[in-house]
């Protein structure tokens, strides 16, 4: 599909008065390219809001939208109606309908449309005086809490606006929230909280640290993963830390004891003793209100919590009754979306990453170039599909941000700047490392490296193995690992502990040789998870290797486990205290390879020698 971002880039900064001449189109190509953004757009919702696993920033999705609205008010027969934001809901949780409506924001992302909703909301309102509250835009994902007689007693995600998904247990189990109002202010009835849970980039970091080191992908974004942590259901999951804040409600009982302000909801949710909006100001004028919002995007790189821009606000509850809303979004308030950074590189080849697993990923090598703060050089781009789907070839020059302001991504292809001669990338049909034919599994993106014992997993597998998580072999590095690798002194873990001194000698020189000899006798004592985690079982990182190591007190015992000491008769959950469904099926698939198996013994054996 061809996507043309960098001219939908262009495109969305003249988009707000019509299409300049230069871009006007035919009805007909019109249509297409309507066609084709709505296709890219559901394609990413699906990413998004069912796998949590977004493949484009925020920024760069917003702009499909904004390209897509604007091709719709120029060509109004384009128009499908269906502007409706996303729905939440993942199923495999109970439907809960919401008392009041959860109303979504309308997007600004320049001054002069911020500026026109200001006026726009002061000419509505009919009132001399006008006051916006401005708050932080959170990113996580909007949650409505229930409190009855001071007691919480549901929480349920957005949904449709309508109706969510009764999430109650899990908020309950992974965020720090008061289960009772205090009561030092009049606590009402019922009250319906509305508010984001999010997750803080330091748990954030945490996460990915331990996900690179079970040698999984990094989550993309900690709105998704706050989003993914809320909804998981497998007993057993790691525990993971959210917070929520609140920041506006839904129906009071009594009405008397509704917030009259929005200043009046940030005092009573403080006296509540709940989290609230720590940040926010209030503007009277115009320039206040942008003042504020600039200075919340100075500042936002300094706060621990993701946000992705700014919310104004009518403060005074009676004069948003007189503005109203619009389908999904009240007239009272929006949302201004920061700007995200961005820099323009060529892309100098295109490498192929071997994991410890087999998965093959592509990797554009680019020019480095400074975003945010950092040199960027590398930059993931996912799989074969993502790479055909969005036609990258060496010798472009892409536009890149940083999604989740973390992890780099290409966001767009200038194709007018493409050199003549390049060609589309042909991903190789064998592995670049030991040319066995790759295998791609059918509704799975990713294509491998079949063959185990190809140099590029052994060579991972082992340096995996002796890092600090696992056996914590010092001088074990990629460098020597690679030299024994090639003099095949070593496959397999165990074969790290039974190095042939003289051999070793010759390879790497005397003095690491004595080096290598000492560490790994020392690391035979290392504790049991550990050798359990360097087993490098796909998707299973130190909790799950903890519970496993539990239940197998020795490798030997965990050598001869059956399937059905992983799994129940069903083959779907999982049979070992601690450990997903998931990681029990991974670790079944694992131990029906008997080369597995016979490598866990190997492993068993090299340890308890003495
Ligand atoms: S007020 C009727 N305030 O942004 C007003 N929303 O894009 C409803 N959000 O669905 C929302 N921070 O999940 C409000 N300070 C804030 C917010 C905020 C983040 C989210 C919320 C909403 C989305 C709209």
């Amino acid at each position: 599909m061809s996507r043309a971002l960098f001219g939908a880039l262009l495109f969305s900064v003249a988009f707000a008065a019509a299409l300049p001449a230069q871009e006007r189109l035919t009805p007909e190509q019109a249509r297409g390219r309507a066609e084709s953004l709505r296709a890219e757009i559901a394609h990413h919702d699906e990413l998004y809001f069912k796998r949590s696993a977004p493949e484009i920033s925020d920024a760069a999705y917003d702009r499909l939208k904004r390209e897509l609205a604007a091709l719709e008010r120029e060509y109004s027969a384009l128009a499908t109606g269906d502007a409706a934001p996303g729905d939440d809901r993942t199923g495999g949780f109970p439907t809960l309908r919401h008392r009041t409506r959860m109303l979504g924001l309308a997007k600004t992302y320049t001054e002069a449309e911020l500026r026109a909703f200001l006026a726009q909301a002061r000419r509505q309102a009919g009132a001399a005086a006008v006051g916006f509250v401005i708050e932080p835009k959170f990113d996580g994902l909007a949650i409505s809490v229930t409190y009855e007689r001071g007691q919480l007693v549901r929480a349920v995600t957005r949904g449709d606006g309508t109706e969510g998904d009764d999430v109650t247990a899990n908020f309950l189990a992974l965020c720090a929230v008061p289960r009772r109002l205090a009561s030092a202010v009049a606590v009402p009835e019922v009250i319906e909280l509305r508010g984001e849970v999010f997750m803080t980039y330091a748990e954030f970091r945490r996460i990915n640290a331990e996900a690179a080191a079970a040698g999984g992908e990094p989550f993309a974004h900690p709105r998704n993963l706050a989003a993914g942590t809320l909804k998981q259901q497998a007993a057993g999951s790691p525990h993971r830390q959210l917070e929520v804040v609140f920041y506006g409600w839904g129906a009071v009982e009594p009405a008397a004891l509704a917030p009259a302000s929005q200043q009046d909801l940030h005092r009573l949710i403080r006296a509540w003793g709940l989290p609230g909006v720590e940040d926010a100001r209030l503007g009277e004028t115009d320039d206040a209100v942008w003042r504020a919002v600039q200075e919340f995007g100075a500042k936002r790189a300094k706060w621990p919590f993701p946000t992705d821009g700014a919310v104004v606000k009518v403060d005074a509850v009676a004069l948003r009754s007189r503005l109203g809303e619009t389908g999904d979004v009240p007239r009272w308030a929006v949302a201004y979306k920061f700007p995200p950074d961005q820099a323009v590189t060529r892309v100098l080849g295109i490498t192929l990453q071997i994991g410890r697993t087999g998965a093959l990923t592509p990797v554009a090598e680019l020019e480095p170039v400074k975003l945010g703060g950092s040199v960027i050089r590398r930059v993931s781009l996912h799989n074969r599909d993502e790479i055909a789907r969005r036609d990258i070839r060496v010798g472009d020059f892409v536009r890149i941000e940083k999604a989740g302001e973390i992890i780099p991504a290409v966001v767009g292809v200038d194709k007018d700047r493409r050199p003549s001669g390049a060609g589309p990338f042909v991903f190789p049909v064998e592995c670049p490392s030991c040319r066995t034919r790759l295998a791609a599994e059918a509704g799975v993106s990713a294509v491998r490296c079949p063959n185990r014992a190809c140099p590029a997993q052994v060579q991972r597998r082992l340096e995996y193995f002796a890092s600090d998580d696992c056996a914590d072999l010092a001088g074990f590095g990629p460098g020597v690992i690679a030299k024994l690798v090639d003099q095949r002194l070593v496959r397999e873990p165990a074969d790290l502990f039974g190095l042939e001194p003289a051999r070793l000698k010759t390879t790497v020189g005397e003095k690491t040789a004595a080096k290598l000899l000492a560490a790994a006798a020392q690391g035979r004592a290392r504790e049991h998870w550990r050798f359990v985690l360097g087993l490098g079982v796909a998707g299973v990182g130190p909790a799950s290797a903890k519970a496993v190591a539990r239940r197998f007190p020795d490798l030997a015992a965990l050598s001869q486990a059956a399937t059905a000491d992983w799994l129940d008769a069903s083959g779907a959950s999982s049979r070992v205290p601690g450990l997903s469904d998931e990681a029990a099926r991974a670790w079944a698939e694992f131990l029906a390879v008997p080369d597995n198996r016979a490598t866990v013994e190997r492993l068993h054996a090299a340890i308890h020698i003495r």
